[in-house]
């Protein structure tokens, strides 16, 4: 298992950081098998197996249900665990808490918190009671109504020089690596370089030290996928076609034959 250091040191090192975000044991076996770097238990979990618009709804129990599965499908790989919408904000105590209970039920190795200078007291927090911290910054799915929506973060001077601080902020802060969402390669690369640790880019173009992306939309299950998504497999098509020939099977009798059958 990778830890927070070898992080960084592949940083130093020019390794690029591979990091999928997944939500069951299933799943998560395949990525340790494929030797993933490290997975998230993204809260996006909301949106792609619980079919909601946000991530907002998304409970803290739901997310420790999904990263205990994970866990245990991947008990080799580093795990990254997002803590919802409502479960960081309210307090540090709070904030604290919640980090903890998710460190101390489901073995994860670290969580991830999105913003910048406005949650760095709570970062510190955390850093501070032995908790690693994966920052997230750019487009922060949990402000989705105060962004006005799901768009490209960094476009104006001001939003460059707020992502710009806010990475540095977090890196004093003691966050272990960042997420990059939805910024101008440009911007990316400027803060890959601006900073020591590690970040890693998911629609924020080739120069980020990592790559992350979700494991249903590289595998193709949905109908469209976002500009940044490449589609390593068409997988609604392969699962489709395996589904209309088991009911075809079923119905013309040649499925289960004497192999699929007690004796
Ligand atoms: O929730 C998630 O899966 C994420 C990644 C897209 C970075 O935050």
């Amino acid at each position: 298992m990778k830890t927070i250091n070898e992080f960084i040191q592949a940083k130093e090192e020019g390794r690029k950081i591979t990091m999928i975000s997944t939500y069951d044991y299933w799943s998560a076996r395949i990525c340790e098998e494929a030797g993933v770097d490290c997975i998230l238990v993204g809260d996006s979990a909301g949106m792609v197996v619980q079919g909601l618009e946000t991530t907002l709804p998304v409970t803290l129990d739901e997310m420790i249900y999904h990263a205990k599965a994970v866990r245990r499908g991947a008990p080799g790989t580093f795990v990254v665990v997002d803590m919802p919408f409502m479960s960081y904000q309210v307090s540090v105590e709070d904030a604290v808490k919640n980090a903890g209970r998710i460190m101390k039920e489901t073995g994860a190795n670290a969580v991830k918190l999105e913003g910048g200078e406005e949650i760095v007291h709570i970062v510190e927090k955390m850093v501070g009671a032995g908790i690693p911290v994966m920052g997230h910054l750019g487009l922060t799915p949990q402000s989705v109504h105060a962004l006005g929506g799901y768009r490209v973060q960094g476009r104006t001077e001001e939003q460059q020089k707020k992502i710009i601080k806010d990475s540095k902020i977090l890196e004093q802060a003691g966050v272990f690596a960042i997420v990059l969402e939805a910024v101008p390669s440009a911007l990316a690369k400027e803060i890959t370089e601006f900073v020591e640790i590690p970040t890693i880019g998911i629609g924020a173009g080739p120069y980020t030290d990592g790559q992350v992306l979700v494991f249903h939309d590289m595998m193709g299950f949905f109908d469209r996928s976002p500009k940044f998504v490449k589609r390593y497999l068409e997988g609604k098509k392969l699962f489709l076609d395996a589904l209309k020939k088991f009911s075809s099977e079923v119905q013309e009798g040649k499925f289960p034959q004497k192999e699929h059958t007690y004796d």
